[in-house]
């Protein structure tokens, strides 16, 4: 994992926090997932707002909390991963078709999902607007299998199918009302840089914020190069 990658749910920012809560809730295990017929987590916004890199994280986030053996004491926000998933990687458009979809996901649950503490497959569409219409709606079927959980990531929330997106939990990743949170990953990558906090002062990072409109792809990129300019480190 690369020095800068998020790497706890409290890296990302999420701005309403009843669905915020409902990650928090299922990673301290309070609600079952899948949960009384919704197998799959959504996440959807603008671009670069970290919605493939949480996508990528969370089987392991949901396996390392299921395996139990994180120190208890620290908020759930902060757990880092322990155990890491194998998931099941959908990277979609091409021609992945719907039979294909549904018969690898069919063979997974037909298989005991020992090798995971969840005792269930973890299923990844990585921009799942890429696939077909009827690819969609042959994901409705899977997902009322057992022992499968699903994580979908999309820029166009209005291109996914209604069956879908009443199986999920919806988190919407965009733009942060808070500026404080762009101001704290800000001096956390300066000081990965080997810079100080302050470095920046905070109405620059605010204003690189600002230009980025969420995109911490953006974002991280300025804050770098700024600190590249101030004389700090960068990784090769
Ligand atoms: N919370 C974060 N803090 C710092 N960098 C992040 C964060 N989330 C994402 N990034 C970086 O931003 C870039 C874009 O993230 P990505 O997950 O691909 O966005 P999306 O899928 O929403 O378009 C990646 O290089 C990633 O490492
Ligand atoms: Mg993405």
């Amino acid at each position: 994992m690369s020095l800068f990658a998020p790497s706890c749910l409290d890296d990302f920012l999420i701005n309403n926090s009843t669905e915020r809560e409902v990650l928090e809730l299922i990673l301290s295990r309070q609600l079952p997932f899948p949960f009384n017929g919704k197998s799959g987590i959504l996440l959807h916004g603008t671009y670069g707002t970290g919605k493939s890199t949480l996508g990528f994280l969370l089987p392991s986030l949901l396996e390392t909390a299921y395996a139990g053996n994180y120190p208890q004491t620290s908020p759930i926000g902060q757990m880092q991963v322990v155990e890491d998933a194998i998931p099941e990687i959908f990277r979609c458009g091409g021609g992945l078709s719907s039979t294909a979809i549904v018969k690898q996901i069919t063979m997974c649950n037909s298989r005991n999902p020992f090798h995971h503490y969840g005792q269930t497959d973890y299923f990844l569409f990585d921009e799942v607007d890429k696939l077909t219409v009827s690819a969609q709606q042959s994901l409705k079927s899977v997902m009322d299998l057992k022992r499968c959980q699903f994580i979908f990531t999309t820029n166009y929330l209005d291109r996914i199918d209604d069956g879908i997106i009443n199986r999920s939990f919806l988190i919407e990743m965009n733009q942060s009302a808070d500026a404080n949170a762009y101001v704290s990953i800000g001096q956390s990558i300066l000081q990965k840089m080997s810079l100080v906090s302050t470095a920046l002062p905070v109405a620059a990072i605010t204003a690189i914020a600002h230009k980025a409109k969420g995109s911490l792809r953006t974002f991280a990129s300025d804050v770098m190069i700024a600190g590249v300019k101030l004389g700090g480190r960068l990784p090769q």
